[in-house]
């Protein structure tokens, strides 16, 4: 009980800090896929660590609720005591279950097999977004890792983001059912900002050659335009690090796919460069983040 109450001390440390320092926006970013186990859950973990080595405030929420596994993939062991699932049974709130992960970044857990969290209704799900507020303050950046496909749950995720970052890799399978998680989050909102990545390629030939596909389609069929964020390849240190439970970034950063999610990291960085100059919100990531 002490640790939690030295937590949400730091954290009222922080907003006051915070506070003093010129408005800046949180950036809510969701990570999601039409089809399951393409990649989001690295992707999302290795992405945060990587802004939170630039200096941003960074946390990453498990929103895969039910079959949530971002713990195991930062190698939080054992897992912290409390998670969404004491959110959502309104025992905590969600600074509350705030742990530390790798790098100085912050991490809120799901539950595994919890069928309440992966069937909320639309009433609780609604002010679970809502208790989102608590946290901007806090964060410069914060990554929701997903489940996959449409259920409302994702949908009301994809809703809350300022933009949106949609996993596929090159099988056919996971093409078409990404197509079709365009077409839902488009008619939901057209005006949804959506950056696609290309997992697991063999080569860059072949992550243009699906990004193409994908973005033609959504601009000819839908008129939504989709911006190529980049490509992960295939890289057997993807899984190694997986058994392993630490992130590539961390443990092998010379790694063909820590090399991606840099590359992924500064297009993200770049993409708010351009729309935010004025703001200066992401400038201040490569002018060595806060201080
Ligand atoms: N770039 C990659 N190269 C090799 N294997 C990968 C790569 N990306 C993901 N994988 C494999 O796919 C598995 C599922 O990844 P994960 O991030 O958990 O997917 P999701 O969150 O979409 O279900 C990983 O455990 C890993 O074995
Ligand atoms: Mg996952």
């Amino acid at each position: 009980m002490a640790d939690q109450a030295e937590k949400l001390r730091e954290l009222v440390r922080q907003k006051q800090q915070i506070s003093v320092q010129d408005g800046v926006k949180c950036k809510i970013i969701t990570v999601t896929s039409g089809k399951g186990g393409v990649g989001k859950t690295n992707l999302a973990s290795n992405l945060s660590i990587s802004f939170s080595m630039m200096g941003q405030r960074v946390l990453i929420m498990d929103a895969d609720l039910g079959l949530s596994n971002v713990n195991i993939i930062m190698g939080i062991i054992p897992p912290p005591k409390y998670n969404l699932s004491h959110v959502l049974s309104g025992e905590k709130d969600l600074l509350e279950v705030i742990a530390h992960g790798p790098c100085g970044i912050r991490v809120i857990t799901g539950a595994v097999g919890v069928p309440k969290m992966a069937n909320m209704g639309t009433k609780k799900r609604k002010e679970f977004i809502e208790s989102f507020d608590s946290l901007l303050s806090l964060f410069d950046l914060i990554f929701i890792d997903t489940s996959a496909g449409l259920s409302e749950n994702v949908l009301a995720f994809i809703d809350a983001a300022d933009e949106v970052i949609l996993v596929t890799t090159p099988e056919p399978t996971s093409i078409t059912d990404a197509y079709g998680m365009i077409k839902a989050m488009s008619a939901k909102n057209e005006n949804v900002k959506v950056g696609l990545v290309v997992n697991r390629i063999k080569n860059i030939i072949e992550g243009k050659k699906v990004s193409d596909k994908i973005v033609n389609i959504a601009e000819q069929f839908l008129g939504l335009k989709i911006e190529r964020l980049g490509y992960i390849m295939e890289d057997a240190l993807v899984r190694k690090s997986v058994y392993e439970q630490s992130p590539f970034l961390v443990t092998y950063p010379d790694s063909k796919a820590a090399s991606c999610i840099s590359h992924i990291r500064n297009k993200l960085a770049g993409m708010e460069e351009e729309k935010h100059k004025e703001k200066g919100f992401f400038s201040r990531l490569f002018q060595g983040g806060r201080s």
